[in-house]
């Protein structure tokens, strides 16, 4: 079978979880890298095998590329998706799919008329814990769904943001904790949870106020499509990367995810039913391991021409429609339908 080829366009902190899943998959080829920082460039290539170039909209021209992989900051994310797709590449981004609502709806309209598939990395939705509490939840086992908690409780210092070009402003990043770090959460609790659709929340920046403009805390209250009720924090003003928490609270019993665990509650006994704890994560614990599943699975969508093998425009927008609900929110202190 012929490989689909692929381009990276950023070499920063996450591109080698792209690059590692290319390597590994049987659908996919990296043939170039690219950063605007031509030392990163060239090393990535030197890393990878492959050829390197520091200018996106070159690379663009290049009819051998298959798909476009986005590692770039997230102001960038939907331009260049919009442009790839435009020239005829599929395009697979990071998270978020882009910094705005209205953008992220130009994507997804563009990969219709232009017949691309478009990904976002919500890789955790990938994970084994994600995927059986997914299964548990759906199979009825545990009845409906009463209440939903998700806390993110991390560290991010002042050098975070000042060693980086781009985090930390609303034009650059598009908020803070919530569109960057928290986000993979609050994508897995409307996913698990069925939708939401109603809001009210609180955001703040109360520790790198002198900093950021973003919010470095968050709160909020969810009303779930069934009527059940969600709580949500995040944080980057703790001390330490906590492991994320996710519970649902259903009518026989709780799934609890924590510490990488998928932990089941049914009269009373708990039982650790899946994990995603291996010895040799080579990446940082709480980017999760899937990365190359999501990846792969993309591909292969690609390939079947099938968007249900991995998470599309359509879905990656439902996050991106909470958060901007949340802050809309905090702006008004009012619930705000979605
Ligand atoms: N899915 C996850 O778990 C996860 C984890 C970390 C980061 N991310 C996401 O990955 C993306 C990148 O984050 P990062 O931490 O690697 O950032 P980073 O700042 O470390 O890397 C970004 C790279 O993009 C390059 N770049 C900037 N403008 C460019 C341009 N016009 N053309 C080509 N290259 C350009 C920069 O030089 C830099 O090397 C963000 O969207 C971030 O939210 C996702």
């Amino acid at each position: 079978m012929n490989k689909l080829k692929a381009a990276i366009i950023g070499c920063g902190a996450i591109y080698r979880n792209h690059a590692d899943a290319l390597v590994d998959s049987q659908f996919a080829e990296l043939k170039l890298v690219v950063d605007i920082n031509e030392e990163r460039a060239k090393q990535a290539a030197q890393d990878y095998n492959c050829i390197y170039s520091t200018d996106f909209y070159k690379v663009l021209e290049d009819k051998t590329i298959d798909v476009i992989h986005l590692c770039t900051p997230h102001y960038l994310h939907g331009v260049m998706a919009k442009a790839a797709m435009k020239s005829g590449k599929h395009v697979f981004t990071e998270k978020p799919m882009s910094i705005s609502t209205k953008e992220a709806k130009e994507m997804i309209k563009d990969s219709k008329e232009y017949n691309r598939h478009l990904a976002v990395c919500f890789q955790n939705r990938y994970n084994n814990t994600s995927v059986k509490a997914k299964e548990i939840l759906e199979g009825g086992s545990l009845g409906s769904i009463k209440g939903v908690k998700g806390f993110v409780t991390w560290y991010r210092d002042e050098n975070y943001y000042t060693e980086s070009g781009w985090r930390g402003s609303f034009s650059t990043e598009g908020g803070g904790v919530l569109i960057n770090q928290s986000i993979h959460t609050i994508d897995l609790i409307q996913w698990l949870a069925g939708g939401i659709t109603r809001v009210k929340a609180n955001v703040d920046t109360r520790k790198l106020d002198k900093v950021i403009e973003v919010e470095d805390t968050a709160d909020a209250t969810f009303v779930f499509n069934n009527g059940s009720h969600g709580i949500y924090y995040a944080t980057n003003c703790y001390s330490t990367n906590s492991p994320v928490e996710i519970e649902i609270h259903c009518e026989k019993g709780m799934i609890q995810l924590k510490d990488e665990q998928l932990y089941v509650t049914i009269d009373g006994k708990t039982e650790l039913v899946a994990s995603d704890k291996i010895g040799n994560n080579k990446y940082k614990s709480y980017w999760g391991l899937s990365h190359s599943i999501h990846i792969n699975n993309f591909y292969r969508g690609v390939i079947e021409d099938n968007s249900e093998y991995y998470v599309t425009g359509e879905e990656g927008i439902k996050t991106l429609e909470i958060i901007e609900a949340i802050y809309r929110s905090s702006a008004g202190h009012r619930w705000i339908n979605l």
